[in-house]
């Protein structure tokens, strides 16, 4: 597997991949399962595979969520590679944003609700940020998680509105064997509110509106932020303690907004 920090050597190893078809995953790093059911994707639907490893702090509305947000670079290394990646976009931040973030990617409506009501500009640097990575890596597919279904969303919309020249391939939530959709921040949970936190899973799939599934959130404990149904998906983000928890499924509903 390649490594690559420097964009302009990005440009010139993938000039000489000519025709082969080239998968992407965009990550920031700490590296799960979810990552890797996306990356086996990528390897197993492309001639070529790559992945980014980029802790983007413009999509950070809080600074102590990017200082605490765990950075695990060689194990992420080793994962890609033995799932067969062939080449790892490693950029600092004066690479990525020499504009310094002035120039930025915004999206007017879906991108103001839900989570974004919540995390304001946090999905500018989301959109912004893959903006710029799909210019420099030029993928012909890129692939995200529904894990984080306002994002797929969004960056659908994005490279539809941008006339951007690369398909958008999303994988299915990873989820730990009791119904935990896999996240960075999982580590971060104190054993009690891992105990609490498949609950999340669980209201979701069991409730019968967005109402009730967040009243049966906060009797176990969630501090919740919003429970709203959108697009055939019930979406949800909640709190234990400082960690933020969110999850979504596919729910029969008559809401066509
Ligand atoms: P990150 O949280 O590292 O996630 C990278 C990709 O993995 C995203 O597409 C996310 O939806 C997917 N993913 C995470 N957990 C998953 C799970 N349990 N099951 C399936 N897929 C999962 O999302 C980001 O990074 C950033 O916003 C990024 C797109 C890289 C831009 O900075």
């Amino acid at each position: 597997m390649i490594r690559i920090t420097d964009i302009p050597a990005w440009r010139a190893y993938r000039q000489e991949l000519a025709g082969a078809s080239l998968g992407f995953v965009p990550t920031m790093g700490a590296l799960h399962a979810g990552h890797e059911a996306l990356v086996k994707a990528s390897v197993s639907q492309n001639e070529l595979a790559a992945a980014s490893v980029f802790v983007n702090p413009t999509q950070f509305d809080q600074a102590a969520d990017l200082a605490a947000y765990p950075q695990k670079l060689e194990r992420d290394l080793d994962l890609l590679e033995c799932n067969g990646v062939d080449a790892v976009l490693l950029p600092d931040y004066e690479q990525l944003y020499p504009d310094d973030f002035r120039y930025r990617v915004s999206e007017g409506d879906l991108s103001t609700r839900y989570c974004g009501q919540h995390r304001p500009g946090h999905f500018d640097g989301v959109l912004t940020v893959v903006m710029r990575l799909l210019n420099i890596v030029r993928p012909d597919r890129a692939y995200f998680g529904e894990k984080d279904y306002q994002q797929l969303q969004l960056v659908r919309g994005m490279v539809e509105s941008f006339f951007m020249e690369v398909e958008i391939v999303a994988c299915p939530t990873v989820r730990a064997a009791d119904g935990l959709a896999l996240s960075s921040r999982n580590q971060r949970l104190e054993p009690a509110q891992r105990e609490v936190a498949p609950a999340l899973y669980r209201a979701l799939q069991d409730s019968s509106s967005p109402t009730q599934a967040a009243r049966s959130l906060q009797q176990v404990g969630f501090d919740v932020e919003y429970v709203d149904d959108f697009k055939g998906r019930r979406l949800a983000a909640a709190r234990l303690g400082e960690i933020r928890l969110i999850d979504n499924v596919a729910v029969e509903t008559t809401d066509a907004s």
